[in-house]
């Protein structure tokens, strides 16, 4: 019987598809991440694993596996996991693209407008007591009507974030290391190098894949370039920015406000930014909905069933 580890409960009925194709299902059922050492104990004699982005499927975590056939990562990014290592060791990397496009653009465009709008303060007002009437003056933020949108990363993501924005009455402007027709026929967007996009932006929103050419794109250096009255948002990794110094800017006040979904560093999060009014603070939800995370999980399923039954994986991932 082939055996599967799943390291933390599925969203939906995905898992009972595998125990009815006849597969052995062990699930970590706790509530926190499955400890390295742990991990590597339960995938020695697995056929497959399917893991979470809390999961870091490194060499070691690699070279514990016997027969491992598919590794499925319950995400789009797959920066969790050694890809290039894992195909030298004949193991396939499957991710779920497509199924949270617009779970997490619909976060990023949240993030826009609780930032823009400064949702966060008016509500701690109003829970806290503080709310004395409406005055002239009060939470004043910036309209999206003919605001520029810079999309750093042009994939679905990407331009699903665009598209909504778009229907705002915003202009978009993207950068990507490839021209994207889809921006420019649907959007009548124009691609940019990074340094143009942050100086012209009133609106910045972060989709890049996390890899050795991503890390820190945003640096000590452009990051400078934003206009005090922008907003930036990042939905895709926390490494993408330079954190420390982005929090800095907003300390000085340097930038209008930011919105994070996701952290360098992450489940730690600098205690720096829980100080800041001018953050508006999610914990990593872009997919998190109930549509999202059901076909998520649908997906790896399938790919697990694709690769143990000798087909090829539907969504296969390549290292990057
Ligand atoms: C979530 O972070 C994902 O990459 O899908």
């Amino acid at each position: 019987m082939k055996r599967i580890f799943v390291t933390r409960k599925l969203v939906g009925d995905a898992q009972l598809l595998l125990k009815k194709k006849g597969f052995h299902v062990n699930i970590y059922n706790e509530d926190h991440p499955i400890p390295k050492q742990e991990l590597i104990k339960r995938v020695k004699d697995v056929d497959a694993l399917i893991n979470h982005v809390t999961d870091k499927i490194d060499k070691e975590v690699i070279d514990s596996m016997k027969k491992c056939k598919v590794i499925a990562n319950c995400a789009v990014g797959y920066n969790n996991i050694d890809v290039e290592y894992a195909n030298s060791k004949g193991i396939v990397v499957t991710n779920t693209p497509n199924v949270l496009t617009d779970s997490t653009a619909d976060i990023a465009v949240s993030l826009v407008l609780a930032c823009a709008r400064r949702l966060h303060e008016g509500e701690e007002m109003m829970r806290t007591g503080k709310f004395s009437g409406y005055k002239p003056h009060l939470l004043l933020g910036i309209e999206l009507k003919g605001k520029k949108v810079g999309i750093i990363g042009a994939g679905e993501i990407g331009f699903a974030t665009a598209k909504r924005l778009k229907a705002f009455g915003t202009e978009i402007i993207y950068f990507n290391r490839s021209r994207k027709e889809k921006f420019e026929s649907e959007l009548s967007a124009k691609r940019v190098t990074l340094n143009y996009l942050l100086k012209s932006s009133d609106i910045i929103s972060v989709h890049l894949p996390s890899t050795k050419e991503t890390f820190h794109i945003l640096n000590k250096t452009n990051l400078k370039l934003i206009k005090k009255r922008a907003v930036l948002v990042n939905t895709s990794r926390g490494e993408i920015v330079d954190e420390k110094f982005l929090i800095e800017m907003l300390k000085k006040k340097k930038i209008f406000a930011a919105g994070f979904d996701v952290y360098e560093g992450e489940p730690n999060v600098d205690p720096e930014l829980f100080k800041l009014e001018n953050v508006f603070l999610l914990p990593h939800i872009g997919s998190a909905t109930i549509e999202a995370r059901t076909a998520i999980a649908e997906l790896c399923v399938k790919n697990v069933i694709a690769v143990l039954s000798g087909k090829k994986a539907i969504t296969p991932v390549k290292a990057n």
